[in-house]
């Protein structure tokens, strides 16, 4: 493991956590999944997951459940047909349904908001996909979503998935390339897209970057634009269409067509430990099944009753599977925000839940910590009372970031749920059930019913209770990524060639099992780093340093950080010809940095060195470069080739400092 040392030491305060949360009595009375559960599922896996398939609507129900025949590519519910778009809002609208609200929608600028019933939702999504149609997008075609949080982008994937067309979501605050290569890999020939979205009380454009993409790629024949700020926008007539004026105008009846339960839902690109971003696939019966039943089980949903709220953004797959496929084909009530929690003040998130009356509420550490900077009097002004379940996701939280979370915004009261999963998971794995399980501050516990995981060595044996290993998980589960878009090689390498004759799936994640056996996840094992929860390259970060002009090498390493859990942290040698790269060199990098990738990667901190540590073989000793990143004494150094590198190194940065 290359963490080990600091997790190590993590662990070992962790595991000292002695407090316990037990179920509220009437959250435990009322449980949509009691105890029993575990058993039954483990007993016949399959029949578990056919119980669970039954939540959605099939137009043809499956002939197989599990089609493990050409391992590791399995398949789920064959012979199963159904349509996604349905379950998520045409069966809640035949069921009588139809005036339920589907969407709070709230946008930054007070005031601007909108709630959508599920009649409504199923009529744009309709609207939309006529018009997809009619822009000749086909079963099968991919299109990209680069979108802001307005409901447009829930319809625009909706819509794709009514007619049988992948979408690719990409993160709106990804740059013009990051977007023309994602683009490129899964040849995406549509892009939808908005004039620009509210960030911070101001308009962000969202086009220019679409415009700029196009000038990278040639794939793309047109641009569906939805009008959000009105800002002005550059226009090419022969491909840009606004969306008023294809999807208003188009009619609401739209028959949805059963995709194979296999048929490909969408891809959603994530870092992996090489540069290039990994198109993780996923399918409809299986995907639908796994984020319906998770949705329902780890937050005890009660569609009637319950107003649910999670903050992610559409552009990661927290927002695929908690804001668009879980919530609505469970049929619930949600709140879907556009906007950041300061603004226009840093007490929004809270006026929101109180004027909603959420219940159940679901968001990411690196929030809970910055609010938890700002002191509690900010959430205190807000009535939360409403609030029965609080969920947590995209790193490991914190003992004092969950009590917090538990005290302050739970009124002492609602469970925490440290749900543990992946984009290549699909739906939450590891967690906690509010009407089951204790909870520890800091574990994510155990399975969910369903779901086989383990600890284990790097001989794939079960590890004893009170030691670590890797996360693996041992049996298929029917939302599980089916490969790596055009890239079979790749997605057997890289997930099952670890513990493969096992059968067992290679999470990358490093974890500990605690005397009772449950599970404390420490962080990612490979070259990925998780800021704010989300993922990053080290290589990714690297090879846009290199692409500088002045840079000659670059390593990169997550470094451990207050706010953001990791921190970008750059190490690079310049190339001789650009000197000591001017006053102004690291700005100009980080610069380089956000329009390669995009702000989330923006390197806290670049040091200029004039080497590197490497082993005889040439590979870079990020485990030393992180040491001195985090300011530690700089551990083992025999293997270096040379090994007065870090010294020069430390040298060199003490000088600069
Ligand atoms: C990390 C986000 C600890 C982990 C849904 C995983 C977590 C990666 C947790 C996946 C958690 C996610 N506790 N670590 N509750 N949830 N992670 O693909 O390292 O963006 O491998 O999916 O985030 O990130 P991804």
């Amino acid at each position: 493991m290359t963490d080990s040392s600091s997790s190590e030491e993590t662990l070992a305060n962790l595991l000292k956590e002695e407090r316990r949360f037990e179920p509220p009595a009437d959250l435990a009375a009322n449980a949509n999944v009691t105890a029993d559960a575990y058993a039954r599922a483990a007993q016949d896996r399959p029949a578990f997951w056919a119980e669970q398939a039954e939540r959605l609507t099939w137009a043809e129900r499956w002939d197989t459940v599990l089609d493990d025949s050409n391992a590791p590519f399995f398949k789920w519910f064959t012979g199963g047909k159904l349509n996604a778009s349905y379950n998520c809002v045409d069966r809640h609208v035949e069921a009588g349904r139809g005036d339920k609200v589907a969407i709070h929608w709230v946008g930054e600028p007070v005031g601007d908001t909108r709630d959508i019933t599920y009649a409504q939702l199923k009529d744009e999504v309709c609207q939309a996909a006529n018009a997809l149609t009619a822009l000749g997008v086909n079963a099968g075609d991919r299109v990209a979503i680069y979108m802001p949080m307005i409901p447009e982008a829930i319809v625009a994937m909706l819509a794709c998935a009514r007619i049988g067309a992948p979408h690719t979501v990409v993160f709106g605050g990804f740059s013009a390339d990051a977007l023309a290569s994602r683009i490129d890999d899964c040849q995406a020939k549509l892009v939808i897209t908005s004039d620009g979205g509210y960030r911070r009380g101001a308009p962000a454009a969202l086009k220019p970057a679409v415009d700029e993409a196009r000038t990278k790629t040639d794939l793309v024949e047109k641009v569906l634009v939805v009008r959000r700020t009105g800002q002005d926008v550059a226009w090419d007539d022969a491909v840009d269409v606004w969306w008023d004026d294809v999807v208003g105008g188009a009619s609401t009846e739209h028959a949805p067509e059963a995709f194979d339960a296999e048929h490909p839902l969408y891809v959603m690109y994530t870092s992996g430990s090489t540069g290039k971003p990994k198109g993780i696939l996923h399918t409809t019966g299986g995907y639908l099944t796994g984020a319906s039943y998770t949705h329902h089980a780890v937050f005890d949903l009660k569609p009637e009753t319950d107003v649910y709220w999670c903050t992610a953004d559409i552009g990661w797959v927290t927002g695929h599977s908690y804001i668009v496929y879980g919530p609505l084909a469970n049929g619930v009530t949600q709140v879907v925000y556009e906007g950041t929690p300061d603004a226009p003040e840093r007490g929004r998130w809270w006026q929101i839940i109180e004027q909603y009356g959420v219940t159940i509420f679901y968001t990411a550490p690196t929030a809970i910590r910055s609010f938890m900077k700002q002191g509690r009097e900010i959430p205190d002004r807000s009535d939360m009372s409403s609030i029965r379940i609080l969920g947590s996701v995209g790193e490991p939280i914190n003992p004092e970031a969950y009590i917090w979370y538990r005290t302050v915004i739970g009124g002492d009261r609602a469970p925490v749920v440290d749900t543990w999963w992946q984009t290549e998971t699909g739906a939450i794995m590891i967690s906690p059930l509010p009407g089951v399980t204790a909870g520890k501050p800091g574990s994510a516990m155990t399975a969910i019913p369903g779901i086989a995981a383990d600890v284990v060595d790097d001989k794939g044996r079960s590890v004893p209770n009170g030691s670590g290993g890797y996360l693996v998980v041992t049996e298929p589960w029917p939302s599980m990524l089916r490969t790596l878009w055009g890239d079979d090689d790749r997605y057997v390498e890289t997930y099952w060639k670890t513990y493969g004759d096992l059968g067992y799936y290679f999470a990358g994640d490093g974890a500990k099992k605690d005397i009772d056996g449950d599970i404390w996840v420490l962080g990612r094992v490979d070259d990925v780093m998780n800021v704010s929860g989300h993922r990053l390259s080290t290589t990714e970060i690297e090879s846009a340093l290199v692409s500088h002009p002045k840079v000659a090498e670059a390593a990169v390493v997550g470094a451990k950080d207050e706010d953001t859990g990791q921190a970008v942290c750059a190490f690079v040698i310049l190339r001789e010809s650009a000197g000591d790269g001017g006053s102004e060199i690291v700005q100009e990098l980080r610069a380089h940095v956000r329009k390669e990738i995009g702000p989330i990667a923006t390197p806290r901190q670049i040091m200029i060195v004039a080497e590197l540590p490497k082993t005889r073989s040439g590979k870079i000793m990020r485990r030393l470069l992180r040491d001195v990143a985090e300011h530690r004494e700089v551990g083992d150094v025999t293997t270096l080739a040379d090994s007065s590198v870090m010294s020069l190194i430390s040298d060199g940065l003490n000088k600069g400092a």
